[in-house]
């Protein structure tokens, strides 16, 4: 079966809803015959703009971080049934800014994924290791132990609903991108765990996407690769020039 590309923007702490708007004034009418799905990550207070401008138009909208409980006294915190309201289908869990950051540990982002799908939210899984573990070769071992805590004893329904997003930690915003060989290795071994771990089906269903500084000219070797299904754009997402030619760069990757 074909897995569609997925483009997707991760704005993070970018662009106020006045913002959102010119981008997406500019944006919308270049991609309206894209054959990959487009993902906008906006900032949670320019969702509720974004939705509405969007509205007629297949770009799809999420959210950048969900808590894990459905409501309370988490100030600060936002859930995934307020993001379903404001329009969401996706969010990420696991970001390594989130991780790194902000101190979501594995437990955490379990918590997170599993409340995006109680909410009926899509989950974007992060994995991805630090310069010292890519060093040292390990990995293959912090993605899988990333991987495990994230999905594993997940229903077969569950876990389909579940994309990865393949995110070596020393690429993002660096400028620095793994090789097209390096983004395909470890995308490749991640369809082995998938397999390991549920079934050959899920491992070949399931969409996973490159991150960490894909850029316009970058963005067509890495999409080429067979594993890869897809990409995670920080940066290069803020321009929607660039953005327009990242997604172009998904045309024809789609035949497999
Ligand atoms: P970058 O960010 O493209 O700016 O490296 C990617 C990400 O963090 O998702």
């Amino acid at each position: 079966m074909a897995r569609r590309p997925l483009m997707a923007g991760n704005w993070k702490m970018n662009k106020t809803p006045s913002e959102t708007e010119a981008f997406l004034a500019t944006f919308v009418g270049h991609v309206r015959d894209a054959s990959a799905e487009i993902l906008l990550i906006p900032a949670f207070p320019s969702l509720d703009r974004a939705h509405r401008l969007l509205a007629g138009t297949r770009i799809q909208l999420g959210a950048q971080d969900v808590h894990s409980e459905p409501n309370g006294a988490y100030t600060g915190a936002v859930s995934g049934e307020m993001l379903r309201d404001v329009g969401c289908t996706y969010v990420l869990v696991g970001h390594s800014e989130r991780r790194h950051v902000f101190g979501d540990d594995d437990e955490r982002v379990r918590a997170k994924l599993e409340a995006a799908l109680r909410s009926g939210l899509l989950p974007i899984l992060c994995v991805g290791e630090r310069l010292d573990a890519r060093r040292a070769e390990a990995t293959e071992e912090v993605v899988s132990k990333q991987l495990r805590t994230g999905m594993d004893g997940l229903s077969v329904d569950d876990a389909n609903r579940v994309t990865i997003a393949y995110e070596p930690v020393w690429a993002i915003g660096t400028g620095e991108t793994a090789t097209p060989d390096q983004a395909q290795e470890t995308i490749r071994f991640i369809r082995q765990w998938l397999e390991g771990s549920f079934s050959a089906d899920l491992a070949e269903t399931t969409r996973i996407l490159y991150g960490g500084s894909v850029k316009p000219d970058n963005a067509a070797a890495l999409l080429a690769q067979p594993d890869l299904d897809g990409a995670l754009v920080g940066g290069a997402s803020l321009d929607p020039e660039s953005f327009v030619r990242i997604v172009a760069a998904a045309e024809g990757s789609d035949a497999r």
